[in-house]
C-alpha cells in the first residue's frame, strides 16, 4: 500500500517515535497523500504494520474531518458552519452551493468533479462567511462570489 518512499520515510518515523501508535496520524497523513483518500483496506493495511487494532484506526479516520475515508472530487469545496460564519450567512451560501452543484454536505458529485463538506471553524471568522478548497481560502462569500469562484474552476 505505502509506496516505496513512504515505506523509507515509515522506518526514519519509526526511530523517531516511542510507540508504534504513536504513528497513526502520521502514516494515515502519508496514505492519504499517496492514495488521495483512506480506503478500509488502507486502514487495515495500517492497522497491521502498526500493529494496532482496525477499529482504532477507522476511530481515528471517522474522528477527524481532515481525514477523508471516501474518494473526494477534483474541487474539494469546504464551507465554514461555525459561529461566526453562521451569523454572517453561511447557510445561504451552503444553500446556494448545494443548488449549484446538485449536492450536500458529505457528497461528491456524479460527474467527480466537486464534493462539498462541512468545516468547523478555519480560523477566519473576520471575513466571514468563508470556504476553502484545496487549502485556498475564499472569504467574505455572496451567492455571486460563489458563482465566479465556481467559474473560475470549471473544467
Ligand atoms: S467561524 Fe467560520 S472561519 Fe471562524
Amino acid at each position: 500500500m505505502l509506496n516505496e518512499s513512504n515505506k523509507q520515510k515509515l522506518e526514519e518515523l519509526r526511530k523517531r517515535y516511542p510507540t508504534s501508535q504513536a504513528l497513526v496520524l502520521p502514516v494515515l497523513w502519508m496514505v492519504q497523500e499517496q492514495e488521495g483518500y483512506i480506503s478500509e483496506d488502507a486502514m487495515k493495511y495500517v492497522a497491521a504494520i502498526l500493529n494496532v487494532s482496525y477499529g482504532h484506526i477507522l476511530g481515528v479516520v471517522t474522528f477527524y474531518t481532515m481525514f477523508h475515508s471516501k474518494p473526494l472530487g477534483s474541487h474539494h469545496i469546504e464551507v465554514c458552519t461555525n459561529v461566526s460564519c453562521m451569523l454572517r450567512g453561511c447557510d445561504k451560501i451552503v444553500e446556494h452551493l448545494e443548488n449549484k452543484l446538485g449536492i450536500t454536505f458529505g457528497e461528491t458529485s456524479k460527474d467527480k468533479k466537486w464534493t462539498l463538506s462541512e468545516a468547523e471553524c478555519l480560523g477566519s471568522c473576520g471575513t466571514a462567511p468563508m470556504l476553502a478548497i484545496a487549502d485556498e481560502y475564499y472569504e467574505s462569500l455572496t451567492p455571486q462570489k460563489v458563482d465566479e469562484i465556481l467559474e473560475r474552476l470549471r473544467p
